[in-house]
Formats: C-alpha cells, structure tokens, sequence
C-alpha cells in the first residue's frame, strides 16, 4: 500500500504540476491531502481543481476555511476560487486518520486546531498531537502540514510526520510531500520525504500574469527563495 500525503499547494500550479509528474511515476495507491489549496498564489481555482480530481481523502486547511469565512475581504480569491469551490471546500472535515503497518495515525492541518503543531516545536509538544480529537490515547503517529517544512520525527509512543508544502514550501523552494508504503495490521513502515525541484522563475512570472494577487511580492520572493515573507 503506497499513500502520498501532500498539503499547502496554495494556488502554485507550476509546483503542482512537477509533484504530479513525481506522482505519475511513484504509482500510488491513493493520495491525502492535508488542506490548505487555495490562497498565496495565483491559481487558487486550479490547484483547487486538481485536489478534487486527484486527492482520495481531503480535510481542511486554515487558508481554506479562513479565505471562505473572509470573501468579502478576498475579493480576488473570491471572484477567482467561487462558490461552487467554496462549497466544496467548507464541507472538508479537520480530521481523519489513517491506519497503516499497525500504526494509527492522527491527520490534522495543523494551525487550523492547534498552534502548537510547529516542526520546529519540542517533542513534548508534538506530542499532544499523539491523542485524537475524540480524546482516545491510542492514537500512535500525527501527520500535520501548515508549517511548509516537511518532517519525520520519532517521538516517545509514535512518529510525528510533516508533509511539509507543495507550492509554498519554506525553507527549501522545492515541492514537498510524504509517501508512506505499508501494509494492513503490524508489518514495516516506510516513510519518505519527497523533494522535487520545480522551475521557481516560471512560478514566479507566473503570478505577474495576475496583477490584483494579494501579497504577490512575498509569494514571488518565498517561492524563489524558501525564505517566509509576510
Ligand atoms: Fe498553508
């Protein structure tokens, strides 16, 4: 069983399309996304698009909700994302979990539930994730996004995991996701980062096409660079 767990596309097609080819090529079983396709870039309604036709289970991100909550504030994300999309996004759960090589993992966006859900947080506190929102203490792994830095990380009683960013990873301007290859019931757990370089400048020019972009610098400077720039 090969799962890719991929989240933060934000509206960077030239990212997505290179993690679809990396995809292609993988084969995957299924793949999950851990919300937060729209806002930030210019192609909101494409990357949108693409979740639904290539994504197998969804839950929502923060930009997802929030952009929803806020259209009268977005008038470009908006008029660009629709209703239609909207809709389909404000029925995403904020949680799922997923049960593989024995583990039970807990699926979250991240900030959207809890602040504490940081790569760069203490074992201590990644490890409140290990608990699922029903309150049951048999959760054994936590798989978040919404930092845009992918990670693994052992921790006492389960893994922590972060698909880190499709289209606005941070840190490393390179398009970021997990696969995990397991079985049902006790069996080995591979889990992989997956780091796929994509063309920056052409994401980049890409959001020129689209003058009234929110923030369009920070998105071009974080997309070439890696560096956070809001
Ligand atoms: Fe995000």
């Amino acid at each position: 069983m090969k799962i890719v767990l991929l989240a933060d596309l934000h509206g960077n097609m030239v990212a997505t399309e290179a993690i679809a080819r990396e995809i292609d090529r993988i084969r995957p079983d299924e793949i999950w996304f851990l919300g937060d396709a729209v806002g930030k870039g210019p192609e909101s309604d494409k990357t949108c698009d693409w979740v639904r036709q290539n994504c197998h289970r969804c839950i929502a991100g923060n930009w997802d909700r929030g952009l929803s909550q806020n259209r009268a504030g977005q008038p470009f994300y908006a008029a660009q994302i629709g209703e239609e999309r909207f809709a389909w996004l404000d029925a995403l759960p904020l949680e799922d979990e997923l049960e593989l090589s024995g583990f039970r993992f807990r699926l979250v966006h991240g900030r959207f539930l809890d602040p504490l859900y940081q790569s760069f947080d203490a074992d201590s506190q990644l490890m409140e994730g290990l608990r699922f929102h029903d309150g049951r203490p048999d959760a054994n792994g936590l798989i978040c996004a919404d930092s845009h830095r992918p990670f693994v990380r052992p921790l006492v009683g389960g893994y922590a995991m972060n698909t880190g960013s499709v289209g606005n990873s941070i840190s490393l301007p390179r398009a970021h996701a997990l696969l995990l290859e397991g079985e049902k019931g006790p069996a080995p757990l591979r889990m992989t980062i997956l780091s796929v370089p994509y063309d920056n400048h052409a994401a980049a020019e890409r959001a020129d096409l689209f003058p009234d972009l929110p923030m369009k610098a920070a998105y071009q400077r974080e997309v070439l660079t890696g560096i956070y720039s809001r």
